[in-house]
């Protein structure tokens, strides 16, 4: 068994003992619905640390009002026993709001009291855009959880390449005595990323969200064969999209296929590429709405 601690002093009192015995400690920071994705990241904490915490905690201030905060699946049982069963998971965290968020929390941001973490020229862009609450709410709740947990590594996925930038620069700007670890996104056969809103899906939907996917695949195909102008780059891309959003409409779906955004950006400053220099890092990026369900996934450019 793996003992959870939903209180904090409890947890620092686990935390004290793992320093008594010279352990490190690596933490994997989710908000449950686990998957394989993030039990990789578990699993690969295990390998680097004597200690693995995971934390389970649905952090309100990253949602915005009309946003799933209600609808976010809460599947705790199951999430204890895939961690039980990965052999991989030292403690669990599961805090509660009131003790994460003292001064309280309310979803209108003009409402909100207390202390927040905001990491300039990095949260406003991409996902940032349609959600400009969003990385002032991860900053801010993973500053708090780093501060209980106190890990020497933390274990961000790919899968969320806003987020890795996000939080890389806050360890750095905060001067923050953690190693962070960003792992490749985790995906099904069929290319689909890993996520905890595919649950989501239909089983109609499903089959065809791997648009997003074959999408920035085929751009990522288009650098590898020479091409160097956004334009060129993303054009294959938006032709994926429109197809399958075409088909969808033909079959008299019961949904449709929406195109949030696709984007093309440095991958140091996030900043959107115009013209790829040769061997420039970049990440190619999108988002889509199937149904109401919005789907994000990225690829690596020039990264090794
Ligand atoms: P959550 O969406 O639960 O994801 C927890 C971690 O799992 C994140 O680092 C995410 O990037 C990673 N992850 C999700 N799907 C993955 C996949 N298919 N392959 C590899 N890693 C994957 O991200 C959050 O929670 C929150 O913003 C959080 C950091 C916990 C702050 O509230």
């Amino acid at each position: 068994s793996i003992p959870v601690f939903d209180s904090i002093a409890a947890f620092r009192e686990w935390r004290r003992d793992m320093l008594r015995q010279n352990k490190t400690v690596g933490f994997v920071p989710t908000m449950g619905a686990l998957h394989e994705g993030h039990l990789g990241l578990v699993k690969t904490a295990k390998q680097e640390c004597d200690a693995v915490v995971v934390s389970i905690f649905v952090n309100p201030a990253q949602f915005a009002p009309h946003e799933d905060l209600d609808q976010y699946p809460r599947t705790f049982d199951s999430d204890y026993a895939s961690l039980v069963e990965s052999k991989a998971c030292s403690a669990i965290l599961l805090p509660k709001i009131s003790e994460m968020y003292p001064a309280g929390i309310t979803l209108d941001r003009n409402q909100q009291r207390g202390a927040f973490v905001e990491v300039q020229g990095l949260s406003h862009q991409m996902e940032g855009i349609p959600r400009p609450h969003f990385f002032r709410g991860v900053a801010t709740v993973v500053t708090k959880l780093f501060n209980i947990v106190q890990p020497e590594r933390a274990y961000f996925g790919q899968k969320d390449a806003q987020q890795c930038v996000v939080i890389r620069a806050m360890i750095r700007d905060l001067l923050l005595p953690i190693t962070m670890r960003a792992i490749p996104t985790a995906r099904e056969a069929d290319g689909m990323a890993l996520s905890s809103r595919n649950r989501y899906l239909t089983p109609e939907m499903r089959k065809i969200s791997t648009l997003l996917y074959k999408a920035i695949t085929a751009a990522k195909e288009k650098v590898q064969n020479g091409a160097s102008s956004r334009d060129e780059i993303l054009e294959p891309a938006y032709k994926v999209i429109q197809q399958v959003k075409d088909e969808v409409q033909a079959q008299g779906a019961p949904f449709e296929i929406r195109l949030d955004y696709l984007s093309l950006v440095d991958v140091a400053t996030l900043a959107e590429v115009e013209t790829l220099e040769k061997d420039q890092a970049a990440v190619l990026s999108g988002a889509v709405y199937v149904g109401t369900t919005r789907l994000i996934d990225n690829v690596l450019i020039n990264t090794n």
